[in-house]
């Protein structure tokens, strides 16, 4: 497939976190011609080596994607005609102590863009969450589509929904030229200690218990970080404008059955694991149905086999010690303060 895209100078917002630097790793590889200016604010999240030893250097510009004016200045300097917004507050459990830069980031931070595209002509494209169609039942098979109904749990996942609405809003009311992907849980290289797999990772790694919420029952639906950055790719350039896709790879384990295969990778006993006290309001089950993304666009999963992406993430944890050693004291004294 060629995949060509529309914008030659494109600014990626919080292109200095997970996702977001996988997706400037990933663009540059397949299309170096495209200019890249990443915004980012630089959080507790974003690390600046994740975008070290690109061949075509994005240009990297530290700041608030709220800052309108910033933001204003940036698409005229750098004569932007795309955006790609995956800036945010994205940890749950963090939304849960304090839902205010949440609120900010993710709400306001999404209108200021949208305002600024929508004054400039730009395409935007918005980088969503499963989360906020809400959960199933743990036993339920059914799975989540473009059509299903919006309906958060967790203070994070409420200003995904919001910041939803906001675009689809801007395509309806002014004809702002957007897209949206809602993906399921990620997981790969440069993925903050925080979240779950590199947290039972390097939790091994230095010596502590793999910790489980609950009774480790609640299911996610796992994505390669690559696969979605390609498939954010493809709806960047052939999605139809004002709709919604769904990606996920359908590969839904429960969070024991994720921890139990980590132990067995990084030959440990199973009886390791530590059940630690849950999330309030924790979503049981995410299940997308990918259909459209795969029918339209002709996107599909190329890492489906999670038990071998597993072992090369663990791999990568193994290997770059140094990028995860200095947020992981802090992650895990911030945890034993929350009862996790
Ligand atoms: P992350 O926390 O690793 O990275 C977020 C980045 O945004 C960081 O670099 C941070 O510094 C930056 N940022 C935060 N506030 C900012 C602000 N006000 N201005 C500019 N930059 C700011 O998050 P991630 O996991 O890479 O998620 C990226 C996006 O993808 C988010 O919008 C998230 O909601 C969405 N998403 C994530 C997943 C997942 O599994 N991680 C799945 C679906 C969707
Ligand atoms: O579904 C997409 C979402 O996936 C994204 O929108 C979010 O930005 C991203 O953080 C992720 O949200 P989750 O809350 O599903 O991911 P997290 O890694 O925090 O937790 C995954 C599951 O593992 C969840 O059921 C809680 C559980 N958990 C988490 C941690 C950190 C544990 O059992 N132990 C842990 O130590």
């Amino acid at each position: 497939m060629t995949e060509k895209g529309e914008a030659d100078s494109l600014l990626v917002t919080g292109g200095a976190g997970f996702i977001g630097s996988n997706f400037v790793r990933y663009l540059a590889r397949v299309n170096p011609q495209v200019k890249i200016v990443v915004l980012d604010k630089m959080t507790y999240a974003a690390n600046p080596h994740n975008l070290d030893g690109l061949s075509s250097n994005p240009i990297v510009i530290r700041g608030d994607v709220c800052d309108s004016s910033l933001v204003e200045q940036i698409i005229r300097e750098h004569h932007i005609n795309g955006i790609i917004h995956f800036a945010a507050e994205s940890h749950n459990d963090n939304s849960i102590r304090d839902a205010a830069p949440f609120i900010h980031t993710n709400i306001y931070g999404t209108y200021v863009l949208l305002e600024a595209a929508r004054s400039h002509g730009l395409r935007f494209h918005h980088v969503s969450t499963d989360e906020v169609f809400g959960d199933t039942s743990v036993e339920d098979v059914t799975r989540f589509d473009e059509s299903s109904p919006y309906h958060p749990s967790s203070p994070y996942s409420a200003t995904k929904a919001a910041s939803d609405h906001l675009v689809r809003a801007w395509w309806r009311t002014y004809g702002t030229r957007v897209t949206i992907t809602n993906s399921s849980n990620n997981y790969g290289p440069y993925q903050h200690v925080e979240k779950f797999i590199p947290r039972q990772i390097t939790n091994i790694l230095t010596g502590r218990r793999p910790k489980v919420y609950g009774q480790g029952k609640d299911v996610r639906d796992w994505l390669s970080v690559e696969d979605d950055c390609r498939a954010i790719w493809y709806v960047y350039c052939r999605g139809r404008l004002g709709q919604t896709y769904l990606v996920g790879a359908d590969n839904r384990l429960s969070n024991l059955a994720v921890v139990q295969m980590i132990l067995r990778m990084m030959n440990r006993p199973l009886d390791e694991v530590e059940f630690v006290g849950g999330r309030p309001g924790a979503d049981r089950r995410y299940a997308i149905d990918a259909s459209k993304i795969r029918r339209e666009l002709g996107w599909r999963p190329f890492q489906a086999n999670f038990a071998k992406s597993l072992e090369a993430t663990i791999e990568w944890y193994k290997t770059h010690e140094s990028w995860w050693i200095p947020a992981k004291q802090m992650t895990e004294l911030r945890y034993q303060q929350e009862g996790h």
